[in-house]
């Protein structure tokens, strides 16, 4: 008979990881302890904008017409557990309040309330990003609640879905690291994960805390290699050089690689930042810390870019204060293809500027509501047009297909001033100062 599967959380990570087990051919049972989100979920309805991933939920929410009916939402922990062979858990890891580490107490819920009702055989498969250790303390919890005892057992198989791409990277991910104890918890992962395997996807088989730490070392090295770049663009305003130049020359080596590669104003979202700060916490506690402390001069890099294109946007206004100066900001989302604006470097520049007394006016595709949520006071537009009418100067901040196809004649006709800023490296230069643009970049000479 065909495994039956819950998904506990029902996030970026959740939501999608249901739809694409619904996809592979499973029954599925998805849970969320926030019943908006429930709600809409049963409706076909994402909380958040990710492409592709409505269309994915339509197809096969039980109740909407047409679907395959495989895939279903509640509340209910009992119900789940009756429900399901296997239970992945997919709730969030954020930051701890005032703290680097990270908390787990979505997670520590979740085991707590599915352990109680697995009276028979399950499998538990740990998604969350979580500090090494994790699994091999919530496996005693988990045998330790669960009526069935050792009939129950863990696996640990983190997740690398970028958004944006998640339903991609679901379906078809290019590896999957199983952390496992027994035969057993191999063979029903391999089980859940055929289609995938069939099309010649790496299966990494390891103990519990170096699945763990693949996903941080992985979010890490991309952190790294972000923050790299971006060193290499500060030599070069210093130096006179080019970062798009040099990116582009390095990454012929294939060991360095062309990807990553894109300096601007930094990594920001729900994932790099805080997992950076969790590993270094984490690190620490063990007695490691020493290994880990260039990730602090990562995120020191990281957080300066940010800083560096508000003083770039200074120099750029005349060089003194921000008073009187109308500023529009093109993107507020962490990266485009994405309504997530966590930790978003444009809206901490946006703020920024506007905390200094500029007039900000922000224009994103899909992040403007949970933008105005997060910063109220910030102004916002309905088009970029609309954005860039006025402005004194325009900072293209999170790198939309949409900007990139803007006009740079049409836009300088409604801007009060034509100097426009690439926080993101990613507008054509050439077409810019064509239109008469002033055009600066982050690590790139001034023409
Ligand atoms: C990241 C990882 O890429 C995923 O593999 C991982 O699964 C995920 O975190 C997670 O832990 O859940 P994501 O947060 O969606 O995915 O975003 P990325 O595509 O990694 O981008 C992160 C930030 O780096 C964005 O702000 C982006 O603008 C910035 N970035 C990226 C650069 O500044 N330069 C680059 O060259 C690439």
């Amino acid at each position: 008979m065909a495994l039956k599967i819950t998904v506990i959380g029902t996030g970026y990570l959740g939501a999608t990881h249901a739809a694409a087990m619904a996809e592979l051919g499973f029954e599925v049972l998805g849970l969320d302890v926030v019943p908006e989100k429930i709600e809409m979920l049963q409706r076909g309805e994402v909380p958040m904008y990710e492409p592709g991933l409505e269309e994915l939920l339509r197809k096969h929410v039980a109740g909407i017409e047409g679907s395959s009916g495989r895939l279903r939402f509640t509340m209910d922990f009992a119900e789940v557990a009756e429900f399901g062979d296997i239970h992945f858990v997919c709730v969030n890891t954020p930051q701890k309040h005032g703290e680097y580490a990270c908390d787990m107490s979505y997670v520590d819920a979740a085991f707590a309330s599915l352990a109680p009702h697995l009276t028979g055989p399950a499998l538990v498969v740990g998604k969350s990003t979580v500090p090494v250790g994790s699994a091999d303390r919530l496996a005693r919890t988990l045998t330790g609640l669960a009526p069935a005892g050792e009939d129950v057992e863990l696996a640990w198989n983190p997740e690398f879905l970028r958004e944006g791409f998640a339903v991609q990277d679901t379906l078809h991910p290019d590896r999957i690291v199983a952390g496992i104890r027994s035969e057993r918890a191999e063979k029903l992962l391999r089980e859940v994960y055929a289609t995938p395997l069939s099309e010649g996807t790496p299966f990494v088989v390891t103990d519990f805390p170096t699945a763990e730490l693949v996903k941080t070392a992985a979010n890490s090295f991309l952190a790294t290699k972000i923050s790299f770049i971006n060193a290499m663009a500060e030599v070069c305003e210093a130096g006179g050089g080019d970062v798009v130049k040099l990116a582009e020359a390095i990454g012929h080596d294939d060991r360095i690689g062309k990807k990553f590669l894109r300096a601007g104003i930094g990594f920001g979202g729900g994932c790099l930042p805080k997992d950076i700060r969790a590993f270094m916490a984490r690190a620490g506690e063990l007695g490691a810390d020493q290994a880990l402390t260039f990730l602090r001069e990562i995120d020191s890099i990281n957080m300066r870019r940010r800083g560096q294109m508000v003083e770039m946007t200074r120099e750029a206004l005349g060089g003194s204060s921000f008073l009187g100066k109308r500023i529009a900001v093109l993107g507020a989302t962490f990266k485009p293809d994405s309504d997530d604006v966590r930790d978003s470097p444009a809206l901490n520049v946006a703020g920024q500027i506007h905390l200094q007394g500029g007039q900000v006016t922000v224009y994103d595709p899909k992040g403007m509501d949970n933008a105005r949520r997060l910063f109220p006071t910030l102004g916002y537009a309905e088009t970029a047009v609309d954005a860039v009418r006025g402005a004194h100067a325009v900072l293209h901040l999170t790198e939309w297909r949409e900007f990139r196809e803007l006009d740079p004649a049409a836009l300088g006709e409604v801007a009060a001033d034509r100097v426009v800023l690439d926080g993101r490296n990613a507008l054509d230069p050439s077409a810019w100062r064509a239109a008469g643009w002033t055009y600066r970049a982050m690590g790139r000479p001034t023409a």
